[in-house]
């Protein structure tokens, strides 16, 4: 059957975004909605949206006033007597939807395949209300519709072949990747970013860390196009809620459970971007504006504790990183190493990366060596008894930290700030070892740590205020972004990261999706710029057990315990690209 005339019920965020892009692909659409205003408001929403399509180059005027032509506007249900695919994208009712389903059963042509567009309701359970359910299949879009390439096709148990065959079909004619799957609440893109949504909104809502902290972390510690309380601003709070709800109901894992201040957002009637009011104030209904954003605090006073000089111990790759970080702001860095053959290595990775950073013109060769003047490798952590900032990068092992921390209390000058790196220990550990845990701070820097930019600045119960602030103030001094929050497991980055791979790692283990169509729904269905399992096999298997076992040892959350197959994996020596093998095989 050739699909010419599609049908969208409901116009809202998903229903405008998708009746566009169906018009945009020369498919006529009848575009439905119950009330007037309800259909003028859509009618809005795909006329501001072409506008910006336009404005940015994506559409010409011409090819605008040909798409908005092709839709017809009504409230009018029987005018979808002739749709050969109807698509429904109501709120997430199930009632709402099953008697929608029944109305159209009533009115479209027996041909017709009728589609749902719900993230996360039983797709079966909406086909049972119809005479046709072989003629039922889930539809799913991603937000925007008109922007992200990825649709999830659910085929239910009675769903004919055929009719998957021209959902996808229709799907890539839109230009969109289409993944066929069961129906299980929440797909796959929803199943694995509603938990690491939710465990944000919680972070949030226990005041771990800030809102621009927690969305800045996940952008620039992951490379999301966007933080995740703003994403829930845009996916829409009552659509959040309901999506979050349904998993639960489903699954009963606790971590679905919808963080209470979700449900009092939308009882106020901040609903996200479409109200104009979510985690965020936005300068009108629908408006990508914020304006409710802090001040830059560029203009913060001299901190309590000035740095100029800076001791980095390690000499791994963190360590050089960090070195070379200082050292290109202009601080002076003495790096300790346990050797001086191992010093005077980390020196010269910092100088191979130097050269790096020359050859690709994003520093001047007097640059490079102000800053290898101003480092110099040691093997006496004695030396650093004149640092203004000592902050070390050894091995992940408490003893040997703590030991260390032993140390650098002894020999630091008092006033130093004394900082760990650690990606996994409790911070608090080390601040204990020593006689001064006010001066003790985490600075997590990201790997590679000359170019990421952000660092986590990481206060523990007894850290001074002007320690933590001095430490924020230094971050942004060298050019970093600091976020700051809690000494719990994972900070804020690898706390939400990780229990979203495990959870892959699981849907996997579950036969539910391929890792390759894994992957796929995360990249475009929520621009991530690495699936789970790429991003798995890059950071090591055994790495990232070792995160998770600490997430799940800290928070006891039988959500958080690692997934048989990473464990398996590690056990047989498959550890990601390093060995050649993890998810996927690397070899040749
Ligand atoms: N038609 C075609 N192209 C359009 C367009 C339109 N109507 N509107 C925007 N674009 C293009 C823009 O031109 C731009 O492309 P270029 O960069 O090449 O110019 C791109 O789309 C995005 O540009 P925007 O100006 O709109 O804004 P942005 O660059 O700040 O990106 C964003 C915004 C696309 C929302 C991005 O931040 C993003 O991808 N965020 C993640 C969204 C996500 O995760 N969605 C999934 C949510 S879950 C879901 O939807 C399922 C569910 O059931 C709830």
């Amino acid at each position: 059957m050739a699909i010419s005339r599609v049908g969208v019920i409901g116009l809202g965020t998903m229903g405008a975004g998708i009746a566009e892009v169906i018009a945009r692909n020369g498919y006529s659409v009848v575009a439905i909605e119950s009330s007037t205003s309800a259909l003028e408001h859509g009618r809005e929403m795909i006329e501001n949206s072409t506008q910006r399509a336009v404005k940015r180059g994506k559409l010409s005027e011409a090819d605008r006033a040909s798409l908005l032509d092709r839709i017809h506007f009504t409230t009018d249900y029987p005018a979808l007597s002739d749709a050969d695919l109807v698509i429904e994208a109501v709120s997430e009712s199930l009632e709402l939807k099953k008697s929608i389903f029944s109305q159209l059963d009533a009115i479209a042509p027996e041909h017709a395949i009728l589609a749902s567009n719900t993230s996360s309701l039983s797709v079966t359970d909406i086909a049972v209300a119809t005479t046709r359910p072989a003629n039922v299949v889930g539809i799913h879009f991603f937000n925007p519709a008109p922007v992200l390439s990825f649709v999830e096709i659910v085929r239910t148990v009675v769903t004919s072949q055929d009719v998957v065959d021209e959902a996808v079909a229709f799907a890539e004619s839109l230009g969109k990747q289409p993944v066929v799957i069961g129906d299980r609440a929440g797909f796959i893109a929803n199943a694995l970013l509603f938990g690491y949504l939710n465990h944000a909104v919680s972070m949030f809502e226990s005041s771990y860390a800030s809102r621009e902290d927690i969305d800045d972390a996940m952008r620039l510690g992951c490379g999301y196009p966007m933080g995740p309380l703003m994403l829930l601003d845009l996916i829409g709070l009552d659509t959040a809620y309901e999506i979050l709800d349904t998993m639960y109901k489903q699954g009963r894992d606790r971590l679905h459970a919808p963080s209470p201040i979700l449900k009092q957002l939308v009882t106020a009637g901040h609903r996200g971007r479409k109200t104009g009011r979510g985690f965020y104030a936005y300068e009108a209904p629908g408006s990508p504006v914020v304006v409710d954003l802090p001040v830059p605090e560029e203009a913060v006073e001299a901190p309590v504790r000035p740095v100029q000089s800076v001791g980095v111990v390690g000499s791994g790759t963190m360590a050089s990183g960090i070195a070379e970080v200082f050292a290109r702001a202009g601080k002076d860095v003495i790096l300790v190493a346990r050797s001086a053959a191992k010093a005077q290595q980390a020196v010269a990775a910092v100088q191979r990366s130097l050269d790096k950073a020359v050859e690709k013109g994003a520093l001047d060769a007097e640059g490079r060596d102000a800053a290898l003047e101003r480092l110099r490798g040691s093997a006496s952590l004695a030396e650093l008894s004149y640092v203004d900032l000592a902050i070390e990068a050894v091995v992940e092992d408490l003893a040997v930290k703590k030991a260390l921390f032993v140390e650098l209390d002894r020999i630091c000058k008092p006033g130093a700030m004394l900082a760990t790196t650690t990606s996994s220990l409790p911070v608090i550990d080390l601040a204990v070892a020593t006689a001064r845990p006010g001066d003790v701070v985490g600075l997590h820097f990201f790997n590679p740590a000359a170019r990421m930019q952000l660092v986590e600045v990481v206060r523990t119960v007894s850290t001074d205020d002007e320690v933590v602030d001095s430490a924020v103030h230094l971050c942004r001094e060298v050019g970093k972004h600091p976020v700051t929050c809690g000494d719990r497991a994972g900070f804020i980055v690898n706390a939400l990261l990780f229990p979203y791979l495990n959870d892959g790692v699981k849907m996997l283990e579950a036969n539910y999706a391929t890792a390759d169509n894994i992957d796929l729904a995360m990249k475009k269905g929520c621009g991530y710029p690495m699936g789970p399992f790429e991003l798995l096999d890059v950071v090591g298997l055994d790495v990232s057990l070792a995160i998770q076992r600490t997430l799940y040892l800290e928070f006891r959350e039988p959500g958080f315990a690692p997934a048989p197959r990473l464990e398996h994996l590690v056990t047989a020596g498959y550890l990601g690209r390093k060995t050649g093998r993890g998810f996927r095989d690397y070899a040749g």
